[in-house]
Formats: structure tokens, sequence, C-alpha cells
């Protein structure tokens, strides 16, 4: 049963209608090294992880009978595939303006590895779960508040809003089939905290690498970057609450119901959709 998933939850792949500047805007959001930096240590972790997550739902996709959560999956797989495509674009951009992605990236796929190696495909579906309500409710701030992409060039706005589109679409995909095919809590909260401390490195040691090579890493930058996450009003520190739902028994995605804003945000990207 999913109850709270809206059944009309059409879910489909859009392209990306822009292209990415070449060479990319070194301090595209803001002309501020910190913002920007997040942003892109966090697109560096995109395809890999989405390859995962693709991966993770893939292996249940037989178990599910269910041909609404069928249509759903399928759906998921081909906007996370596309999201992935744009970000080794992206990715492949901060590498010209000579941030080592590389080195950023094999830690990732280490560890991808190992868990792919390890891990039972339960575990594998928890940790997708865990981190899609990650992006999930970052995709639901920076499209709720203006504020947050509001001074970024154009295209990336363009980008980073059709990524939290889509991630809002799908958001209870992973999370559905992890109901239907597991549905241990004890898993899940297990999983949200490995995830949490593992993403906030990765962010961090991206972001660390990049100011660095810009000459920015000073106490002033990194304290400012610091309170625009965490301060009052900080981009994290909004997200505290909604972060901590995901801790509850009776916790499912569609609970933060964002439909009308999705819905308004889907149509500035109505011809784009692929099918
Ligand atoms: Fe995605
Ligand atoms: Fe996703």
């Amino acid at each position: 049963m999913r109850p709270l998933t809206p059944d009309t939850l059409d879910i489909r792949p859009r392209r990306l209608d822009v292209s990415l500047p070449d060479p990319l805007q070194r301090w595209w959001l803001g002309n501020d090294p910190f913002r920007s930096h997040f942003f892109n240590s966090m697109s560096v972790l995109f395809p890999d992880g989405e390859q995962f997550f693709i991966d993770s739902v893939r292996h249940f996709r037989d178990q599910v009978s269910d041909p609404e959560l069928q249509q759903q999956i399928r759906g998921f797989i081909g906007q996370e595939a596309h999201h992935s495509r744009e970000h080794i674009e992206f990715n492949q951009r901060l590498s010209d303006l000579g941030y080592d992605i590389g080195k950023l990236e094999r830690p990732v796929k280490r560890r991808i590895r190992y868990v792919n190696k390890h891990f039972t495909p339960q575990r594998r579906l928890a940790a997708t779960v865990a981190m899609e309500h990650f992006t999930a409710i970052m995709a639901d701030a920076v499209l709720r508040e203006p504020q947050w992409l509001a001074d970024a060039t154009p295209e990336m706005r363009r980008l980073w809003r059709w990524h939290a589109l889509e991630e809002t679409e799908h958001k209870s995909v992973a999370f559905d089939v992890y109901m239907q095919v597991c549905g241990d809590r004890r898993l899940l909260r297990r999983a949200m905290r490995q995830s949490t401390f593992f993403f906030l490195r990765d962010v961090t040691i991206g972001t660390l690498h990049m100011l660095r090579r810009d000459g920015q890493l000073t106490p002033a930058v990194w304290w400012r970057g610091m309170r625009w996450l965490w301060g009052r009003d900080g981009f994290f520190r909004r997200l505290l609450g909604v972060y901590r739902d995901f801790y509850r028994d009776d916790f499912h995605p569609w609970q933060h119901d964002n439909r009308a804003l999705m819905e308004e945000v889907a149509g500035e990207y109505t011809a784009t959709l692929v099918r």
C-alpha cells in the first residue's frame, strides 16, 4: 500500500534545454567562491551516486507487483540517468577549470564498490532512500526559497532547478520500493546516519579542495560559508526539521506535501519532456 504517494504522479525525464557555458564561470553563484563550490562539490558526487541509486532500485524491480510503482521506477531510472549525464559534463567543465575531480571522485567510487560488495541489497536500498531524502529536502528548499539560487548565472539556475524538480517528483520511489521489499525502519535510520556523515564529509572535502585551488581558503571565506550553511536562516540550518522527520516511525516523503510547488515549477519545463 502506498497511501501517501499521489497517484497522479507522472514521473518522466526532461532534457535540460540549456547547454552549460564553456568555460564555466568559476564562481557562478553570486561570484561567491564558497557557495559556488558547495554546489560544485555536490555535482561531483552525482554521477557515481545516481548510478548507485539506479542499481539499488533496479535490483528489486522484479519484486514490485504494483504497476503504478513499476511505472514510477521507470521514470526514476530515466530521470537519474539524465541527471548523471548532465553532471558528467558539469564535472568535466570543473576539471577544465583546474580542479582535480578525479581525486575527489576516487574515494566515492571506492566506497560504492565496497558497499556493493559487502552490503546486502536491502542495506544498499536503505542508503539510497536516505540519500534521496537529502536530495528531496534540498530540492524543496531551492525551489521554494528562490534566494538560494537568485544570483546564479541563468544556465546554472536552470540546471539546478531542473534537477530539483525531478528529485521532487521521484522522491518517494526508492522509499516505496523499500517499504514493499523490506520495510525495516531501524536499517533506514542507520543508513541515514551513515549517509549524513559521508555526505557532509564529501561535500566539505570537495569545497576545501576547490577553494584551495582558487587561493580562497581563508578563515574569512570559510567562516562566511559556515554561516551561510549553519547560521540563523542558513541553508542547512533551515533543513534540520525536515531532515529529522526521516527518523520518525511513520515517516513518508510525501508528508512534506510540495505538489503545488512542484507543479508550478514543472510549468517552466513542459517543452523538454522526453517521450
Ligand atoms: Fe538526480
Ligand atoms: Fe534522486
